[in-house]
Order: structure tokens, then C-alpha cells, then sequence
């Protein structure tokens, strides 16, 4: 039996892709992704979770109250029977209730190094904006339990990436977005795992390096990471 995970979307979806692509050369992984749920009815993400043959949702979000939309998730999440959720570009406050019902088991990738540059309007260009703004040397993802409030759970694991000279906010964008992709598939991996084989996901700490020492799906994000930015 293997794990159903679901994804929540807000818009283009390239981490849901690269979460899909990644399970593609997995052999045999005790997880899949089960379903999409999206609270904009035109998003690519749920074309793109419709071109692969995942089930997808819209779930309306705007105007309604936060109970009424966390009902109806938990309502749509159990029928599939899902285990684990990744946020990826989903721009909604995750309702209290279902916070509290997948405590542990639902993660958010946030596109710098938490706890900074994070919270309640630090999303997209914004986040790359402040970055810059700061005169930070070093930006990179964040991969965090999800909990209330936005982008403050604990943290599962981090990358360091380079700000370089003369970088525009869309420059930064790109060059975090790739190691997004490298990265949240394989934490996704990780954490579905460890649920599907009945144990509780703990946090890397300290995040990053322990990421890389204690695992292999760390070593081969360093690998990956560093022959992509070869001749960058
Ligand atoms: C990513 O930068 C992610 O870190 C942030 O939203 C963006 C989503 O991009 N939470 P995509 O929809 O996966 O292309």
C-alpha cells in the first residue's frame, strides 16, 4: 500500500511537476501523489496534475470562512485517504483545523532562508525583492512543517544559494527555483517514507547540513545541485 499524498497549488505548479518527475524514477516509492487541490480554477497546476491522470480539485477559498473551508478540505482529504501534504505555491492560510489534523505531516517550500524573508505578504517576486533590498549574500528554499501561521513552522530542510552580482529579483527567482526542484522532491520522498513506513517524520537539525550528512537523497541533492551550477 502505498502512501497518498496530496499537493495544493496555487499557480504554474513547477514544484508539483518536478515532485511528479522525481516519483517517475523512483523504484517502487511507498508514496504517490493521490491528488491536487487548487484554489484558482485556472491554474496550471491542476492542468498539469490532469495531463499526468492525478485527480485534481478546485477549492474555492475567497469570501468563504476559514471553517467552511476547512470542513470541506477535510472532507476531500479523507475520502482520498490522504497520509501527507505539500504545499507548493499555495498562497491560502491553511485553515486551523486541518493545521491541527496534519500536524507533522504537510510541508510548505518558502523560496529563501527562513526565518527570514518570510510571513504574511512574502510571496513570489516579493520574497527575491527584500532579498536583494537586504544586501543578504546568500538566499536558497526552505522546506518547513506547515503550522498557524505562514512560513513559521519548524524547519525540515534549507539550501544556500548565491546572491550574485548585478542579480534582478526575477535572476534570483530562477536560480532558487532549480534547486526548489532538486530539493522539495526529495524531502517530499523523505518525509513520505518515514509516514508510510509508521514512523514520525523528524525535522533535519541543524537543517542543511545535517540534510546532507545524514542521508542519501542529501548527498544527491548536493551532487545534483553542483554539477547543475558547473559552468553557471
Ligand atoms: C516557489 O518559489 C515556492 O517556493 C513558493 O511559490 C513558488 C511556486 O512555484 N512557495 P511553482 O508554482 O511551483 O512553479
Amino acid at each position: 500500500m502505498s502512501l497518498p499524498v496530496a499537493v495544493f497549488a496555487s499557480g504554474s505548479g513547477s514544484n508539483l511537476q518536478a515532485i511528479l518527475d522525481h516519483h517517475a524514477t523512483l523504484d517502487a516509492p511507498p508514496w504517490r501523489v493521490q491528488l491536487v487541490i487548487s484554489d484558482q480554477e485556472d491554474a496550471r497546476a491542476l492542468r498539469r496534475a490532469h495531463r499526468s491522470g492525478i485527480r485534481s480539485r478546485f477549492l474555492p477559498v475567497a469570501g468563504r470562512s476559514s471553517g467552511d473551508v476547512a470542513a470541506e478540505t477535510l472532507d476531500i482529504l479523507s475520502s482520498a485517504d490522504i497520509g501527507f501534504i505539500a504545499l507548493a505555491g499555495y498562497l491560502r492560510l491553511i485553515p486551523a483545523d486541518v493545521v491541527e489534523a496534519f500536524r507533522e505531516r504537510m510541508v510548505n517550500i518558502h523560496p529563501a532562508l527562513l526565518p527570514a524573508f518570510g510571513g504574511k505578504g512574502m510571496y513570489g517576486m516579493r520574497v527575491h525583492e527584500a532579498v536583494l533590498a537586504s544586501g543578504a549574500r546568500l538566499t536558497g528554499p526552505t522546506v518547513h512543517f506547515v503550522d498557524e501561521e505562514y512560513d513559521r513552522g519548524p524547519i525540515v530542510a534549507q539550501w544556500p544559494v548565491s546572491v550574485r552580482a548585478g542579480d534582478d529579483p526575477h535572476a534570483l527567482a530562477a536560480r532558487v527555483l532549480r534547486v526548489e526542484h532538486l530539493l522539495y522532491p526529495r524531502v517530499v520522498d523523505h518525509l513520505s517514507r518515514a509516514l508510510a513506513r509508521g514512523r514520525r517524520p523528524t525535522p533535519f537539525s541543524p537543517p542543511g547540513t545535517a540534510f546532507l550528512a545524514k542521508s542519501q537523497a542529501g548527498a544527491d541533492v548536493a551532487r545534483s545541485i553542483s554539477a547543475g551550477f558547473t559552468g553557471d
